[in-house]
């Protein structure tokens, strides 16, 4: 399924030496997207020392890029050789690019890692308030139960086939291809 993007943003995976760009969009998130993304208020250095920690962990970061900056971010990490093919997933997405299908499109591609590193199951930790982040893995035929005042969705995700591999293989050229090109052009405006 095409995903609708606003112009001139593309959905594609972080790549190492992006730390900085991952960072800087935590940072950006207003007081109340931060406060759904971690569940509660947390300070600049926590979201820091976060950052730092995902990277260092066997986690794939999808982001929406435009205009060379990160204005949204889909995190998938194992949970651990005591869940084995269990996961979980966070999304963030910049406010002024919220309601543009930006979630949808993030969580498409996350599904389709999960489903090609052989996750069957997708924790979506979120607050029971947290109405959209609900509608959006509902819209994924998500299963809410609910646990304590928060929300976990539970994402069954369908078996990797060769053509889900060659999906994802060519949502990752079609993003280096895009990369490139944004790169080049900037070069060129310096
Ligand atoms: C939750 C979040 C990731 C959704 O991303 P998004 O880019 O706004 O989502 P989309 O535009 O793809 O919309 C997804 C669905 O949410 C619902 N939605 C969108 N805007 C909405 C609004 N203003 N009010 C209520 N529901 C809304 C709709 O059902 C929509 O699906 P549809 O467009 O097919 O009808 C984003 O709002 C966000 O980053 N919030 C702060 C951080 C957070 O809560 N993270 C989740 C915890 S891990």
């Amino acid at each position: 399924m095409q995903d609708i993007l606003p112009e001139g943003g593309v959905v594609r995976k972080l790549w190492i030496g992006e730390a900085a760009k991952y960072r800087d969009h935590m940072l950006r998130l207003d007081p109340q997207s931060r406060h759904s993304r971690f569940g509660g208020g947390v300070s600049d250095d926590f979201v820091r020392d976060y950052v730092d920690l995902s990277l260092s962990v066997d986690a794939v970061v999808h982001g929406f890029f435009l205009g060379g900056a990160m204005r949204g971010a889909a995190e998938l990490r194992p949970l651990g050789s005591g869940f084995p093919r269990q996961a979980e997933a966070a999304i963030s997405v910049e406010k002024p690019w919220q309601s543009h299908g930006v979630g949808s499109a993030l969580l498409r591609r996350t599904l389709l890692a999960a489903r090609n590193r052989g996750y069957r199951l997708l924790h979506m930790a979120c607050l029971a308030e947290n109405r959209r982040m609900q509608q959006l893995a509902r819209k994924f035929d998500a299963e809410l139960s609910f646990d304590f005042g928060s929300v976990v969705g539970e994402v069954e995700s369908s078996r990797a086939t060769p053509l889900s591999l060659m999906r994802e293989i060519m949502a990752d050229h079609h993003g280096f291809a895009t990369a490139m090109l944004d790169l080049q052009s900037r070069m060129l405006r310096a």
